[in-house]
Parts: structure tokens; C-alpha cells; sequence
């Protein structure tokens, strides 16, 4: 009895210890090795003056993602649109959610009716609601068609623009939107807007 029980406690040790040294060799192996540009970071507690990733975005990049419009139009770019050619795109691209004419579509109505303008309950529209027709191009231009943001040339835009104005009732079918005549649309809703002129201090409830 005292033999056989000897050598399985003499494996009980062993064989640990030598899964862990094999272990050991092939985590060192196989780990991978910091270059020594992490290496030197890793043992100070300053902040690194800059952390060796990523480069600097090229003009071009930042272009792309640089068309924020401003309310007065600043951002704007060259083009314009038509009511009629909306109109072509409109049927095209945006009626499946918007409905015929802007009216009614599963994700919402962007032209006001007369019959919502005179009850109560009305949806938010473009007509109603928007403070700034400028930001109808922008958000066109960065959002919709929902399925595909970004697809439509600005030219595309501003013909969207002039038709969902013309079909509010804010400009006349003819007018010509580009960057000079959209900011002097007047939208019907500015003036239910209030500027926020709080500072921050004990005013703000
Ligand atoms: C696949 C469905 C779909 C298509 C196609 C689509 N839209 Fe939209 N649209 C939406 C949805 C959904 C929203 C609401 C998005 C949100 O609230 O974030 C929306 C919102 C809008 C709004 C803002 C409405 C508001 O008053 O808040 C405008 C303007 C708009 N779309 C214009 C267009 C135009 C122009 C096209 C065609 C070029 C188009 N959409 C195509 C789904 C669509």
C-alpha cells in the first residue's frame, strides 16, 4: 500500500508544477508585446503629452462632416432648388414615409393641412412648427431619406426644400431657394419660439 500511494503524491505535486512552468512558456510565447512606445507610458503617472494614436483628420474629412447650417444661412452651399423638381424627387425618394404630398405618411406629415390648421390637436409640421427654414435644408440634406442619409446632392436638397416650403404655403410654387433667398423665408412658427436668455444663475428654476 505505502508504494503506489507514494508515487500518485509524488504526481499530485509534479504534474502542477510542470502544467504551470509549460503554462508559463507558452503565455510567453504567445502574449502579446507592448512596443516600447506603450512600454515608456505605462510607468509614469503623467499625462503623456500625446498617446502615439490615431493622425490628424485631413481637410477633406473634415469637410464631409462640417455642414451644420446656421439659422441665417451661414453654411449654405452653392445651388438651387425648385418647387417642380421637388416635387419629382419628393414622389421618388420620401412619399412611402411621408405620404402624397407630405400628408399622412407612416412617419409623419411635413405639409400642413387646412383641416389640421383648425383643430386643435395638430401634428408638429414643418408649416407649424420649424422656426428656421434653413434648417429644413440641413436636415434633409443630413438625415433623409432615412434608408440612405447623405445620398442626395445639394442641388436634390434644395429642389426638396423649395417644394415642402411651396406645399406649406411659404413661398409662392415659382420661387427660386438658394442661399440667399431661403434664410429670408418667414416661417410661421418663429415666433412661438423664445430665445433662452438665462445665464445660469439663481433665475434658472
Ligand atoms: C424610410 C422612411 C423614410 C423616408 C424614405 C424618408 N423619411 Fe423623412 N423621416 C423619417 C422618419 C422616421 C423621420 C423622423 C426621424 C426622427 O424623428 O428622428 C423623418 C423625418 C423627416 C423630417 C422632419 C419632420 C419633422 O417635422 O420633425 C423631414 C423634413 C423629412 N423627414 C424629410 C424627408 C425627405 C425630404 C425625404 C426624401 C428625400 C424623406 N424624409 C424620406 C422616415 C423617412
Amino acid at each position: 500500500m505505502q508504494k503506489p500511494f507514494g508515487v500518485i503524491f509524488k504526481l499530485y505535486i509534479q504534474l502542477p508544477i510542470l502544467f504551470s512552468v509549460l503554462g508559463v512558456l507558452y503565455t510567453r510565447n504567445n502574449t502579446f508585446k507592448p512596443s516600447n512606445q506603450y512600454l515608456a507610458m505605462s510607468d509614469t503617472t503623467q499625462h503623456p503629452a500625446h498617446f502615439g494614436f490615431g493622425r490628424v483628420a485631413t481637410q477633406a474629412e473634415i469637410d464631409r462632416l462640417d455642414i451644420d447650417i446656421r439659422p441665417d444661412g451661414k453654411g449654405l452651399p452653392a445651388g438651387s432648388g425648385l418647387a417642380a423638381k421637388g416635387k419629382i424627387i419628393f414622389d421618388a425618394k420620401c412619399v412611402a414615409c411621408h405620404g402624397t404630398g407630405g400628408i399622412g405618411g407612416p412617419n409623419g406629415s411635413l405639409v400642413t393641412t387646412t383641416s389640421q390648421e383648425k383643430s386643435k390637436q395638430t401634428e408638429k409640421t414643418i408649416g407649424n412648427y420649424w422656426p428656421y427654414a434653413t434648417t429644413v435644408f440641413d436636415y434633409i440634406r443630413r438625415a433623409m431619406p432615412f434608408n440612405q442619409p447623405g445620398s442626395l446632392t445639394n442641388e436634390e436638397v434644395y429642389h426638396l426644400t423649395a417644394y415642402l416650403l411651396s406645399a406649406n404655403k411659404l413661398i409662392d410654387e415659382k420661387t427660386v431657394i438658394d442661399a440667399k433667398s431661403l434664410p429670408k423665408v418667414i416661417m410661421p412658427a418663429q415666433k412661438l419660439f423664445v430665445p433662452d436668455d438665462r445665464k445660469g444663475g439663481p433665475e434658472v428654476k
